[in-house]
């Protein structure tokens, strides 16, 4: 690409899936996905105007538990609309138990969070969608479910939008991770930073602090480490920064490292963590590791494990390589 020359993510997309069929599907679908976040940051940007987007929907939690607002659904039926008429067969979302079928003649499967950070809605920070897309062959998968149940490393595409102060679009098409800013003058994406690469050492980290006596002793003695700063083991001081929307703490991971740590912990329901695999672990892990950082359980890596339900949680530390091989040492 010559300097200076912004290249749209239309361009990209078009060039990327040059006439190969199997390219152009994950393009149709990534290309929907950004023109349905586009109209969710138009919500999320009118902020108080729109109070009713943060309020909880009705009396039943989500699948997974959670107190569903007004913008999570609103999100998620705009995520349909807009997959209808590209080559999506079905859509895993964490606001349907179920699979949802979008298009029968589809030959991708997409895993969605359609709104991330829902309980950052009133409070004008940044929230965002996640997504994961999968190929699906109804003659070589038993079901749907049967392709959206795979390791991440099936995937074929993933990205997270984030409608902050920029919306910007985080995406890899399984050859290292790219940065796209919608430019509001045109109202398209374009390409910001190609090839982003996460420092492989950090003195970062982001942490819900207020868990810690719910901790198990590896996850404690991690964090103590680093409380103890330059006089501690780890010999450094460190700083933390925990936004509460995880597309948020990715996003700032990808400009200038860090780690992220979702530990699984001893509130009833919190054994496995918060962070739900299909479409928030293993969506963000990819990304991660083609920006060459480092996605782990703990014990395993994200994109090695093999899910047993749609809405299952995950223990999540990603970002930094060095800093995320040294707590899975902890462990
Ligand atoms: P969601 O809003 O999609 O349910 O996800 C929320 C996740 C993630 O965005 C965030 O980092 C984490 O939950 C926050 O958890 P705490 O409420 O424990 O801080
Ligand atoms: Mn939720
Ligand atoms: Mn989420
Ligand atoms: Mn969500």
């Amino acid at each position: 690409m010559a300097a200076g020359e912004s290249v749209t993510l239309e361009a990209y997309l078009d060039r990327w899936a040059g006439g190969d069929a199997d390219r152009g599907a994950v393009a149709a679908a990534v290309r929907a996905i950004s023109a349905a976040g586009v109209g969710i940051a138009d919500l999320v940007a009118r902020g108080p105007l729109e109070e009713s987007l943060a309020k909880i929907r009705g009396v039943d939690p989500n699948a997974g538990g959670d107190a569903q607002k007004e913008l999570d659904v609103v999100a998620e039926e705009r995520i349909i609309a807009a997959l209808m008429p590209t080559p999506v067969a079905f859509l895993a979302s964490e606001e349907s138990e179920e699979l949802i079928p979008v298009n029968p003649a589809g030959r991708l499967v997409v895993a969605v969070d359609p709104l991330d950070g829902s309980s950052n809605i009133d409070t004008n920070v940044s929230v965002g969608t996640i997504y994961s897309i999968l190929p699906y062959d109804a003659a070589a998968h038993a079901s749907p479910k049967d392709a959206v149940m795979r390791p991440g490393r099936h995937q074929v595409a993933a990205g997270f939008l984030a409608y902050g102060p920029a919306t910007i679009l985080v995406a890899t098409f399984g050859a290292g991770t790219h940065v796209f800013v919608q430019d509001r003058a045109s109202g398209a994406f374009l390409l910001a930073r190609e090839n982003v690469e996460i420092p492989a050492e950090t003195k970062e980290y982001g942490v819900n602090q207020s868990n810690v006596r719910h901790w198990d002793a590896p996850m404690k003695g991690y964090i103590e480490d680093c409380l103890a700063g330059k006089e501690g083991p780890r010999g450094k001081d460190f700083n933390m920064r925990w936004v509460g929307s995880m597309v948020a703490d990715a996003f700032r991971i990808f400009t200038r490292g860090g780690v992220y740590l979702y530990p699984g912990d001893k509130r009833k329901g919190y054994a496995e963590g918060r962070l739900r695999l299909i479409y928030e672990a293993n969506p963000v892990a990819f990304l991660t590791e083609q920006a060459k950082g480092g996605a782990t359980d703990g014990r395993t890596r994200i994109l090695d494990i093999a899910p047993h339900h749609i809405h299952q949680r995950i223990p999540l530390v990603f970002g930094s390589k060095a800093e995320v091989e040294t707590i899975a040492s902890y462990y």
